[in-house]
Formats: C-alpha cells, sequence, structure tokens
C-alpha cells in the first residue's frame, strides 16, 4: 500500500514568552484535527517541542495535498483563537497568510512530506526541532548517512554499502527551489562544501541508491524570506525511514550525541548546542538552547503504532549535561564572535535600523 505521512508544524502562541504552548491550546488543535480529519487521514499524531506545535498524519492523498494542507491551517488558525483568548504570546506567530491558496509551504508552517509504498515493516522516525533553522539536520544527516564513525552499516550492509542520493537545496534563493543531486560516497567531499554552510544550503531529501526509495523528507523554509522581517525561527521538521536499505534507528540517532552549535537560540540570533529533549518540552536558558526530539513510530496500512520518545532513555541525560555545559561556555561571551550569528543573518531584524542610525556619526579621516 502506498501511503502518505505529513508532518506540518506552526508556532501560533505560547506561554511566558517563546516558552511551550498551554494546554488548552494543544487540546484546541488535538480536537480540531480528530474531528475534521476523520475521513481525509487514515491516523495523527500531535504534540509540541518548545513553542512549536506539530500536526503528524498518514493518508493516501499524497504530498501537496490542498486538503490535508488545509486541514493543517485550519487546525492552527481554531488554535490561534484559543491562543487569543488566553492571550498567549505570539498568537498565530507562523501563519504569514489572511487566508490558504491551496498549499501551506510558503505561508510560515514548516512541511515535510514523504509518500512510499510500506515495506513489511515500516519504521521511522520523527524529528521536531525549537529554536533553530533547517540547516540544524545538516551535520546529523550527513553523519548518519555517509560516514562508518556513526553508521557502521555502510561497511556491515550491502544494501546500505551502496551509499546515498542527497538532493541539497540552497535556501537563500527565493525565484525558485534550486537544488543539487549529490551521491555518496563519490561526491563526499562535495556534500561537505555545501553542507558546512547550514544557512545557505540544507539537506531537502535523501534516497538510498540500493532501492531507490525515499528515507529522509526535511522542512526546508526559511521564514524571512517569506516575511522580509524577523518573525521567528524556522523550528525544522525531519522524516527518516529506518531499517533494511536505510541507516538503523540508532545510526540516526548517534549524531545527536556531539551537540553541535547551531543558529537560533535568543531571537535567533545567536549559535547554541542542539540539545537532544524529550518530547513535550519547553524551552528555558536564554530561549533555549537550540532543542530536538524524537519520537519513532511503525506504521501499517497508514496505521501509527504508540510513538516511542527517543531521547527519553537514560544516556541522553548525559548528552544533555554536556550540551548544557557547551550553552554556558559559548554564552559567557556574550554578544562577541562566535556566540552571534554574522550581520548576513540578523539583516531583517532592528539591528539594520541601529546601523543606518550610526551610518550618520561615522566620519572619514
Ligand atoms: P536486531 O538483530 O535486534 O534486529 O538488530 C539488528 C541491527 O541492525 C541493530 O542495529
Ligand atoms: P521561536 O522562533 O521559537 O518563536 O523563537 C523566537 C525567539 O525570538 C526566541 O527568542
Ligand atoms: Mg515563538
Ligand atoms: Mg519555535
Amino acid at each position: 500500500m502506498k501511503v502518505t505521512l505529513s508532518v506540518i508544524k506552526a508556532d501560533i502562541g505560547s506561554l511566558a514568552g517563546h516558552i511551550k504552548p498551554s494546554a488548552k491550546l494543544m487540546e484546541t488543535v488535538k480536537e480540531y484535527v480528530a474531528k475534521e480529519g476523520k475521513e481525509l487521514l487514515i491516523d495523527h499524531y500531535v504534540g509540541f517541542t518548545g513553542d512549536d506545535i506539530f500536526i503528524l498524519s498518514s493518508h493516501v492523498q499524497g504530498v501537496s495535498n490542498s486538503k490535508v494542507h488545509e486541514l493543517a491551517w485550519n487546525a492552527f488558525l481554531a488554535g490561534t483563537e484559543t491562543a487569543k483568548k488566553q492571550g498567549l504570546y505570539g498568537a498565530g506567530q507562523d501563519l504569514l497568510s489572511d487566508s490558504f491558496s491551496g498549499n501551506i509551504k510558503g505561508m510560515g508552517p514548516a512541511v515535510a512530506e514523504m509518500e512510499f509504498e510500506e515495506r513489511a515493516n515500516e519504521p521511522f522516525l520523527l524529528f521536531t526541532a525549537d529554536k533553530t533553522d533547517p540547516g540544524a539536520y545538516n551535520l546529523p544527516l550527513y553523519l548518519s548517512f555517509s560516514d562508518p564513525m556513526h553508521n557502521p552499516g555502510l561497511i556491515l550492509s550491502p544494501k546500505i554499502n551502496q551509499g546515498f542520493t542527497f538532493t541539497v537545496m540552497d535556501v537563500s534563493y527565493t525565484e525558485a527551489d534550486r537544488v543539487i543531486d549529490l551521491n555518496t560516497p563519490e561526491d563526499l567531499y562535495n556534500l561537505a562544501a555545501l553542507l558546512r554552510d547550514n544557512e545557505r544550503f540544507v539537506v531537502e531529501k535523501i534516497v538510498a541508491r540500493s532501492s531507490g526509495e525515499q528515507a529522509t523528507a526535511a522542512s526546508t523554509t526559511r521564514l524571512h524570506h517569506i516575511a522580509g522581517k524577523y518573525v521567528g525561527k524556522d523550528d525544522p521538521v525531519l522524516l527518516v525511514r529506518t531499517q533494511g536499505s536505510f541507516p538503523a534507528a540508532g545510526e540516526i540517532l548517534s549524531p545527536y550525541s556531539i551537540g553541535h552549535y547551531v543558529a537560533g537560540f535568543m531571537r535567533g540570533s545567536h549559535n547554541g548546542p542542539f540539545m537532544p529533549v524529550t518530547q513535550n518540552e519547553a524551552t528555558s536558558f536564554f530561549d533555549g538552547p537550540p532543542m530536538v526530539s524524537c519520537l519513532g513510530f511503525c506504521v501499517q496500512e497508514g496505521r501509527l503504532t504508540e510513538p516511542v520518545d527517543c531521547f527519553a532513555q537514560p544516556f541522553w541525560n548525559y548528552v544533555r549535561e554536556k550540551v548544557s555545559r557547551k550553552a554556558v561556555e559559548l554564552r559567557e561571551q556574550g554578544f562577541s564572535g562566535p556566540a552571534m550569528l554574522p550581520y548576513s543573518e540578523l539583516e531583517y531584524g532592528g539591528i539594520v535600523t541601529i546601523m543606518e542610525q550610526l551610518e550618520e556619526r561615522f566620519k572619514e579621516r
């Protein structure tokens, strides 16, 4: 059976600041999807990471289906009403358009979708991140799919050994989707040359060369390209199928032990280490740290199992301690140098005004 997995997420309001949605807001979105999605969807799961609510759904409508997108849009609109009534901060933050126009992509919410023929067993992982942007997944995806240091399957499994095709998008290009396909292992250095720049190049999808099957789908939206100003970070979602001709679940999770520095954190303007957290976690220190949660499911005939919370296992407590240390160490240098993002990433924010005002006060000697 051909099934489509769609994950659509948006920040539509949160408690105290950019921390987490209220229980009532979650309830509104859950109830809306359960009621209005009865006919359209086979199954669904609603959760949150930081201040972002995600709707995972399984259905047979294919990717970019306007009915599936409209359902999510309307669920977020219903949630926004609740957020407004409760006085939540940033009610409707990521809904950047006044009316739905057929495809939720480009309207604010992040979208990752994949249609595939179900295998006899069909395990997959859902990653949802807060206080960062889509490039945060570049390094983990590179390591999981192309480095035997994290993926021994590249040596041990003949299927995985044939490598993968990475589709990388140039997200700074706004006229159209500008993409390149790179094959591992032969394009490994070319891939690294692009993926080192997390703000410009983002892994959109990965396909197994042995089976031609799609392994991953990620959201690639950069909100400031849509809004023309800073309205919040892009807080990306990612779907990864595991096992068989794909990496094992543990090989996908392995690079998250690094806690690599990503863009985001306070006001979306800093670098901070990427912390793996348990499901439905709030942000805190310096509106962060940038965080990612991971739920593991199996799907059969479109029916989802219950999720396993992949970063709840005790091992990750050690990683969280390490990431906390890394966060504090970089925060000690405040706004200086690598602690903050370069001007090119801040140019939609208030710093532009400050720079303009200072312009007149500069003198040439
Ligand atoms: P099992 O033998 O438990 O299926 O595990 C195989 C595997 O690939 C673990 O990474
Ligand atoms: P969000 O993108 O998660 O809403 O965070 C915005 C922000 O400015 C945090 O300081
Ligand atoms: Mg927010
Ligand atoms: Mg957020």
